[in-house]
């Protein structure tokens, strides 16, 4: 299913962290930093994920022929902004598939059509001497079509009809993806892309779901309605809100409406 050399070969990684079987990749991860590892980028990577974590206590459900892995690196600075890398996993996916005009739902979403293809899961653990990141990304990649709704999970309203539905790359183009070759462009698209720089955002803004439309937002400050404009090159998400004003979301979710 993977060629590990393949990856030693074409990607930095220093380590790769393999399993057939694993809970979450990214409990892994932590783990192994808290462990002490000394080895970056270190790669977990696994066949079959059965307890993958998604954002704001979510559980991510994958299926024979998901992609899910977390990849841990280093950052200098202890503030890192993690939108530059859904930007790097859609420009991959696009890079190693047919499919096109993938969005990013903020934060951390990637859509195709309206509906979510990849969610990524991006945790910090601060060390003395160092700062690692830990971003987790589960991918639908040659998984059937149809997901069982059963296994959707609930919002954090406990309501079904704002979650997104779910689709694989499979199920949109009709044939297999390499996941070596996808897994492989993602990491050097990580390993590679500026990680906050103007002309990022604006590649980020171009794919920006539900830009310019009407959305419900839950956050921080607050649950509210308003346009959604942009995200600023700090990663937070701009609404202008019904009154005119604009509102900085710094973490929460948003909802076509
Ligand atoms: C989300 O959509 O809420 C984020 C989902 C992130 C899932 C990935 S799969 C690999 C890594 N390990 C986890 O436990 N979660 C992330």
């Amino acid at each position: 299913m993977f060629d590990l050399e393949q990856i030693r070969e074409q990607t930095p990684v220093g380590h790769i962290d393999f399993h057939h079987q694993i809970g979450s990749t990214n409990d892994r991860g932590i783990d192994l930093i808290n462990e002490g590892l000394n080895s970056t980028p270190t790669l977990i990577l696994t066949e079959n994920q059965t307890a993958g974590r998604g954002q704001r206590g979510h559980k991510w459900w994958s299926s024979q022929g998901s992609l899910t892995f977390s990849y841990i690196f280093p950052i200098d600075n202890r503030s890192f902004n993690p939108i530059p890398i859904a930007l790097a996993v859609a420009e991959a996916i696009e890079t190693a598939t047919p499919l096109r005009s993938l969005k990013i739902k903020w934060p951390n979403d990637i859509l195709f059509e309206n509906r979510k293809i990849s969610g990524i899961l991006i945790e910090t653990v601060t060390r003395p001497q160092q700062t690692l990141v830990v971003a987790g990304i589960g991918i639908n990649v040659n998984n059937a079509s149809i997901i069982p709704q059963d296994l959707e999970q609930l919002d954090d309203r406990g309501d079904k009809s704002n979650l997104l539905r779910p689709t694989s790359i499979r199920g949109e183009t009709k044939s297999d993806t390499s996941m070596t070759e996808l897994l492989i462009q993602i990491i050097n698209r990580i390993e590679h892309v500026p990680r906050s720089h103007e002309q990022i955002f604006d590649k980020i803004n171009h794919r920006l779901a539900f830009r310019d439309k009407r959305v419900s937002v839950k956050s921080s400050s607050g649950n509210f309605t308003g346009i959604c404009e942009q995200i600023s090159t700090s990663g937070q998400l701009i609404i202008r809100c019904d009154d005119g004003s604009k509102k900085k979301i710094f973490s929460g979710s948003i909802h076509a409406i």
